[in-house]
């Protein structure tokens, strides 16, 4: 027989998590106002929020955490940082930032201009933010596939080259500050961009003479399902897959907290010394100095590693591995989700599930509520909620998906946990029809909202069930 993938870890210390009542649960969802960022973390039970910060580190970084060098200025642990960006992306120039948003902040001061067009494939939420802010526009150019969960694409996170190069073609170079690829992209349900279409989009880039970014947050597992799906890459090893990756691109940013697995830390990594230079000055400004941007060397030498450690094959294998297990048992309760499996989470396709609640009120944030409520789980929605108004109309904004994300953590629940959480979700699909009220927003922030908005049940949907 042959011999399945297994953890390429043992567990050294727990942490003790609690269940709760259903009736418990009731009273804390309304007191946090129907949002699930206003949760206590003790009120959960399994929390799949986010897979960001959230990962376990091994023993060789929480060694790091004791070797971390704090001096202000030229750390040994920056210069560790530094050698690991150099030796897997290639990129001469480094700066450490706090986390991903910050590295978007800081380079994107220097980038984007009011009125300026970036073209990627479905933006992160605080990548699109940074962009808005300076009133510049995000263009979503992703395959079409991508909008539908049941298309099963080995690269749903792909470039449409003929979106792409109709707005390169179109509008003028002086507007486009780059373009954006993330890996793998988020939004669209964690799924990977293939280093063919890297070359492709690269190639485009050079033709229009435009940059090429990366966020990179995940950009292992994407390189791990390089790795898995596309032709000619199967007995190449995951540090050279990322090499070629990056390759083809000018600069990315990233967020450490995901493919790092450390809790805190981003960076910004640069082939381009003009930029770097530019960049420095907002990274002192908004972050700290060159040298720590923000990070304690402690969590810049446990990052060196952590890096390292999201490149070996038999993590990935079990990591993404285990997403997948969480997606077959939805699969075989019949739930409707994103396909294939994303790398970092599985994504519940709420439109499908709720029908019957009206799209403005919610739909994915309705049944995030309803998981909660039924087992302590804790997802997040990815719909009209995060998608947030148009910066000029302020008309909500429905996207095509309607997502409940189940983010795991790396290296933090066992499959266990995953059995209980599609349990949960298998009651709610149940009693589906029984959902019968949506949300209705009390209070909004002007951006990114989703993170403090308030939330009460429509009363009109209840009216009308009974
Ligand atoms: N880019 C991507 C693709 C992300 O997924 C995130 C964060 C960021 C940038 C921003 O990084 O949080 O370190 O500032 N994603 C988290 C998530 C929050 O839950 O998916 P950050």
């Amino acid at each position: 027989m042959e011999l399945p993938y297994a953890e390429p870890f043992k567990i050294k210390m727990i942490e003790t998590i609690r269940r709760s009542t259903r009736s418990e649960r009731e009273e804390w969802i309304s007191k946090a106002n129907f949002n699930l960022f206003n949760l206590r973390s003790e009120q959960v039970f399994v929390d799949l929020l986010t897979d960001s910060g959230t990962g376990a580190m091994s023993d060789l970084q929480w060694a790091e955490i004791m070797k971390g060098d704090e001096s202000y200025a030229g750390s040994a642990s920056y210069y560790k940082l530094k050698a690991a960006v150099k030796d897997i992306f290639g990129y001469d120039y480094f700066l450490p930032t706090h986390q991903g948003r910050a590295a978007e902040n800081v380079l994107f001061s220097v980038l984007v201009k009011e009125g300026n067009l970036v073209p990627g494939n479905s933006h992160f939420d605080t990548t699109k933010g940074h962009i808005e802010f300076r009133k510049a526009h995000a263009i979503d150019c992703t395959i079409d596939e991508a909008f539908d969960t049941t298309v099963d694409h080995p690269f749903k996170g792909n470039v449409d080259l003929g979106k792409l190069e109709a707005v390169l073609k179109n509008n003028p170079k002086e507007s486009i500050p780059f373009i954006i690829v993330t890996l793998t992209c988020n939004s669209s349900g964690g799924q990977p961009v293939s280093l063919e279409n890297l070359r492709q989009v690269s190639a485009l880039a050079k033709k229009y003479g435009i940059m090429l970014l990366y966020d990179s947050a995940r950009y292992a597992e994407n390189a791990y399902f390089i790795k898995k799906r596309e032709p000619g890459q199967q007995n190449r090893s995951i540090k050279e897959i990322v090499a070629d990756m990056y390759a083809l691109a000018d600069g990315m940013t990233m967020s450490s907290k995901k493919d790092g697995i450390v809790n805190i830390g981003g960076f910004i990594g640069l082939k381009d010394a003009g930029i770097f230079e530019q960049a420095s000055v907002f990274n002192i400004m908004f972050e700290g100095f060159v040298t720590y941007g923000g990070m304690a060397g402690r969590d810049m030498a446990a990052l060196s590693q952590g890096l390292y450690e999201a490149l070996d094959y038999n993590f990935l294998e079990a990591r993404v591995g285990q997403v997948a297990y969480l997606g077959k048992l939805l699969t075989s309760y019949g739930v409707p989700v994103q396909m294939p499996y994303g790398g970092h989470a599985i994504f519940i396709d709420a439109n499908k599930i709720l029908p019957h609640i009206p799209k403005e009120q919610f739909r994915a944030q309705t049944l995030a509520v309803e998981l909660y409520i039924e087992g302590g789980v804790r997802g997040v929605e990815i719909g009209a909620i995060m998608a947030d108004r148009d910066p000029v109309t302020h008309e909500n904004r429905y996207p095509d998906l309607e997502l409940v994300r189940l983010a795991i953590p790396r290296r933090v629940y066992t499959n266990n946990h995953m059995e209980y959480v599609a349990a949960a979700v298998a009651n709610v699909f149940e009693r589906r029809s029984s959902v019968t009220c949506g949300m209705e927003i009390e209070y909004e922030a002007q951006i990114l909202r989703h993170f403090t908005v308030r939330l009460k049940r429509t009363a009109a949907l209840m009216a009308h069930a009974k």
